[in-house]
């Protein structure tokens, strides 16, 4: 029985770079790549070039996106320090707020309490405050969720520990939800000598020890998503070179190695992939869509062949199972044997659960 049916997978954590840096991945690219990758829909983050914090450059993403996705997609509304007034306004029309609480490629780190106060006071929903946050900002996080009633989703847990501190404040009644990363998963800092830069993110990669207890931990976590965050490999080469590694293609194939080796059961995967980020943004699921992926295939992840325009991967070499053969969205198959089957505009915005 090699032919297995997924419901596809939903990625919540992603960059496609468009407005501002085309050059490393664009909407169209970088929706290809998630059908290629067996994912539905994605969720894009909000740091671009300008970045997407207020009612004009939301729209023209939103009308890019329209025009030229070929996967469904809900966006992020973020927030650069300035205006608090789109917090209250915008939140119909995103997945959540994308909070950066330490520093990452892009410029919208907000540290100062009292702003961030406000932020946390004045977000009305319905989706979450997504953070970007090193361990110390996530405790601060939490205890802003818990003053003023927030629902709180931690992005790519930085360390295992801040699991346990995110279980705590869940049991004592802090809602939230997180989510850890692939290069969390299946890489450790041992892979920084061997891939230098091609192996730098935030938040790094951490000690193959922390690694086995992201494993051991794997019930505390809500979902696990790529942060696709591709950067060329000029930009990777040079003398300051940016953080961030590409994903949308190779979380499955990476994930499916981890059933066939007991680490994880199937149903946990596709709860970790679909269910818990739809759950997380109160989105809902694209009816009448499916993944087909041949089991039989079992490889190593190549270096090269990749539909993400950045053309890399930091997982080249690792232990792969199954090939995506076809991917069907919305009652028409988009993605057949290595060929998108249907033409920029056709992604839709992901709905809510009860109506938009
Ligand atoms: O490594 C990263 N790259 N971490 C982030 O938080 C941002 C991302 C990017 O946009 O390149
Ligand atoms: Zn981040
Ligand atoms: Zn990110």
């Amino acid at each position: 029985m090699g032919e297995l049916t997924l419901p596809g997978l939903i990625d919540a954590h992603v960059h496609l770079r468009e407005p501002g840096a085309t050059h490393k991945e664009g909407v169209y690219t970088g929706t290809a790549a998630a059908l290629a990758g067996g994912v539905l829909g994605i969720l894009d983050m909000p740091n671009n070039t300008p970045p997407t914090v207020d009612r004009a450059t939301l729209s023209r993403k939103l009308e890019m996106f329209r025009q030229k996705a070929v996967s469904d997609y809900s966006l992020f509304l973020g927030f650069d320090g300035r205006n608090v007034a789109p917090l209250s306004e915008l939140g119909g029309q995103v997945a959540g707020l994308k909070l950066y609480l330490d520093e990452t490629f892009g410029d919208m780190t907000t540290r100062e309490p009292r702003m961030l106060a406000e932020v946390f006071a004045t977000w009305l929903g319905p989706g979450p405050i997504a953070i970007h946050a090193e361990s110390p900002s996530i405790r601060v996080a939490l205890e802003l969720a818990r003053r003023y009633g927030q629902r709180l989703h931690v992005c790519h847990v930085p360390d295992p520990d801040d699991l346990l501190a995110i279980e705590t404040a869940r049991q004592a009644g802090v809602a939230v939800t997180c989510e850890v990363t692939p290069h969390h998963l299946f890489l450790s800092d041992e892979a920084v000598a061997r891939l230098g830069a091609y192996a730098r993110m935030k938040p790094p990669l951490v000690a193959p020890r922390q690694v086995a207890l992201y494993w051991e931990r794997l019930s505390l976590v809500d979902a696990i998503a790529s942060d696709h965050a591709p950067h060329t490999r000029e930009e990777k080469d040079s003398a300051n070179p940016p953080p961030g590694v590409p994903g949308l293609e190779t979380t499955l194939p990476l994930l499916l190695a981890a059933v066939d080796e007991g680490r994880l059961t199937l149903e946990r995967m596709v709860e970790l992939t679909y269910h818990g980020p739809l759950r997380i943004y109160g989105l809902a699921a694209p009816v009448d869509s499916a993944v087909e992926v041949d089991l039989l295939e079992r490889y190593a992840l190549p270096a090269k062949g990749y539909r993400t325009k950045c053309g890399w991967s930091p997982f080249a070499g690792q232990r792969a199972v199954g090939r995506v053969r076809r991917v069907r969205l919305r009652g028409q198959v988009v993605w057949e044997d290595g060929e998108l089957r249907v033409s920029a505009g056709y992604g839709r915005e992901l709905g809510r659960v009860g109506g938009r």
